[in-house]
């Protein structure tokens, strides 16, 4: 079984990266990113307690020895990539990146802030223009970082000269003055006209930057299509790894509450140039209740009262990339029957069943109705004989019948062994 496709069930946020790197310290060779960007935030626990956050990066990275690939499928923003292989230690001949990933670039990010954060509730990390720009045949891509750098530089120039067209200056001034602030780059130039501003931006400090990440990204570079179908070709336990979840996905129901990708298996195939049949097993992560960021209908939504906010406390639900807090709701198969139907999916892991006692109620919807089962309890930590309790056996015996899925994981703890598969 040498490939397995991690696949969000729900809305993103299932604890993706906890399983990702369970599975891979288990059993992979490679791991591959295969869409989204830094829009997600994947984050892990190892055995003993340390937390990890990934954004662009693939969950594989804290494997030693693990090959971890952002297949063309990835929107990059190149500094802050860069600052993000930086704050982790990893041989880095053990890092490729596709030469045809598109860029975020500043115009993208400013979009996103001007536009889209307010309309549908976008992290703003500039990936929807990002990805609208490479559909529309206009963006640049990594191959271009490294070799067309003049063509790339201009631009990014004439992108943003052009939003002027469309904003005023003021508007692009305090968007300009935050995007530096937020990446860190230098404040001398506040104060001044946007035009003025944006002059001395991009050329001495963005395109100085830009120059030094042309070589450090030259030594990453692949072609990823070749690659992936090399170490399949090789039999290596390969994991491709999802960002975002089936109901983020852009040709999903959602729409336009979506994220800028296809989180679904279509998308694994075309982001990554494996063909149907090279997809061994599917996985579909699924957590115990239901949380969502930004707009549009979320089914089963708890009301926003003063006990939710505590929950959402006592459960950490805060976005890992913006820190909103998220929406949360009852576990509904029904929609995650649709979405292992679109993705075909083997195998599906149920995670925080850790955090069932610490829910008002444990319900689901089924059938449009809401079905109650009784909660279990648990001291501190959750231990793998705990999961012998007939309530748990009776609430997966439930699920299994309904998504006629048979092999279930369950993940009861954040650390990377709290995973037991019940075959
Ligand atoms: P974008 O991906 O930043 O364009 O945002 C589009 C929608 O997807 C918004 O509702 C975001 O909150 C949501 N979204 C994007 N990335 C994630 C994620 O990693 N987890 C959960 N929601 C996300």
């Amino acid at each position: 079984m040498p490939t397995k496709l991690i696949i969000g069930l729900q809305w993103g946020d299932e604890g993706k990266g906890k399983v990702v790197d369970s599975l891979v310290h288990d059993w992979a060779d490679v791991c591959i990113r295969y869409q989204g960007g830094p829009n997600a935030g994947h984050t892990i626990y190892d055995n003993e307690g340390n937390k990890y956050v990934t954004h662009a990066l693939p969950s594989g990275i804290l494997k030693k020895g693990c090959l971890n690939i952002i297949s063309k499928g990835c929107v990059i923003e190149p500094n802050n990539l860069f600052k993000e292989i930086k704050s982790f230690s990893f041989d880095n001949s053990l890092l490729k990146i596709s030469s045809q990933c598109p860029l975020i670039l500043p115009h993208h990010v400013l979009i996103d802030k001007l536009k889209y954060q307010s309309k549908i509730g976008t992290t703003a990390k500039g990936i929807g223009p990002a990805y609208s720009e490479y559909i529309a045949r206009d963006n640049k891509t990594l191959h271009d970082l490294c070799f067309n750098f003049d063509e790339l530089t201009n631009y990014i120039y004439n992108s943003l000269v052009a939003l002027n067209q469309k904003y005023s200056d003021d508007h692009l001034n305090a968007f300009l003055e935050s995007f530096i602030n937020e990446n860190s780059y230098a404040t001398r130039l506040r104060s001044i006209s946007y035009k003025d501003n944006l002059v001395e931006f991009l050329h001495h400090e963005y395109f100085e930057i830009l120059n030094i990440l042309r070589s450090t990204y030259s030594q990453y570079i692949i072609d990823s299509d070749k690659t992936i179908h090399e170490l399949y070709k090789d039999k290596k336990n390969i994991i491709l790894e999802g960002a975002q979840g089936w109901g983020l996905d852009i040709w999903g129901k959602s729409y336009p509450n979506a994220t800028s990708s296809s989180p679904n298996v279509g998308g694994a195939l075309t982001y990554t140039g494996l063909n149907h049949k090279q997809i061994d097993e599917v996985i579909g992560i699924v957590k115990v209740y239901k949380s969502k960021v930004g707009t549009g209908d979320f089914s089963t939504e708890w009301p926003d009262t003063h006990e939710l906010h505590e929950l959402r406390q006592r459960l950490g639900e805060y976005g890992a990339t913006t820190g909103r807090p998220r929406r949360l709701g009852d576990l509904d198969l029904d929609e995650i029957k649709k979405a292992c139907e679109t993705n075909g999916v083997d195998t599906i892991v149920i995670t925080r069943i850790d955090n069932v006692p610490d829910l008002p109620l444990l319900k689901l919807k089924h059938n449009n109705e809401n079905i109650y089962f009784p909660k279990w309890k648990k001291e501190d930590e959750m231990k793998k004989e705990d999961l012998e309790d007939e309530k748990i056996k009776n609430f997966v015996k439930y699920f299994k019948e309904v998504t006629k899925i048979d092999k279930i994981g369950l993940s009861y703890g954040k650390k990377r062994k709290q995973l037991e598969w019940l075959l």
